[in-house]
């Protein structure tokens, strides 16, 4: 049987369009959530016909109804694992403890360096001359969880924060395919920081 798993986006969703492409014999997307209704994951979603649900924090009164909102939504398709791919919002305790240590997150710079929602901005910014993306576990913290794997990309001098970003979502999408699926078929342990996937 192969793994359900709930996608979590916000912007075009090109992660979810790579997951969407790959050769599911491991898992099968179930669900698909968004922040917000424009986000061109759900239309990339729905012309495979995969359920789609937007828990838009604009419609709660406060961030622990949203969370305590996107828990439930996650958890009636009963997923496997949860896949933030390009979501760009901190989850909250109700999430976490629902799906702990089954909650997968990409994100475009090589953790612990360049955390937080401008990694990409933030690495040129300092000049780093290689960067590149980190798929990780989510925990508490923002990108600190265990890592599970991570892929470089060179920086030239002239490139821009678009043209490097392009290039990370290259190795990014495929990296991010490449753990999902071998997560969803020989699952993983964890032990302090150190994840191992069998
Ligand atoms: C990815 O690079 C992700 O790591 C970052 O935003 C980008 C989302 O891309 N947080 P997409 O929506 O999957 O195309």
């Amino acid at each position: 049987m192969p793994a359900r798993i709930v996608v979590l986006v916000s912007g075009a969703g090109s992660n979810l369009q790579a997951l969407l492409d790959a050769d599911q014999h491991a898992f099968q997307i179930v669900g698909v959530v968004a922040d917000r209704p424009e986000a061109q994951g759900l239309v990339r979603a729905r012309s495979r016909d995969i359920p789609t649900l937007v828990v838009d924090p604009r419609d709660f009164p406060d961030r622990s109804a949203w969370d305590a909102a996107l828990a439930h939504g996650i958890a009636d398709w009963s997923p496997d694992w949860v896949v933030c791919a390009g979501f760009m919002r901190i989850l909250g305790g109700a999430v976490l403890s629902a799906f702990s240590q089954r909650i997968v997150n990409t994100h475009p710079a090589l953790l612990p360096a360049f955390p937080g929602a401008h990694g990409v901005r933030d690495a040129l910014d300092y000049g780093v001359r290689v960067t590149g993306c980190t798929v990780h576990l989510i925990d508490a913290g923002v990108d600190t969880g265990p890592i599970l794997g991570q892929a470089a990309v060179d920086v030239g001098t002239d490139d821009d924060v678009e043209a490097v970003h392009e290039r990370i979502k290259v190795v990014e999408r495929r990296l991010l395919v490449d753990i999902v699926t071998r997560l969803c078929s020989e699952g993983c342990t964890v032990d302090g920081r150190r994840v191992t996937i069998p």
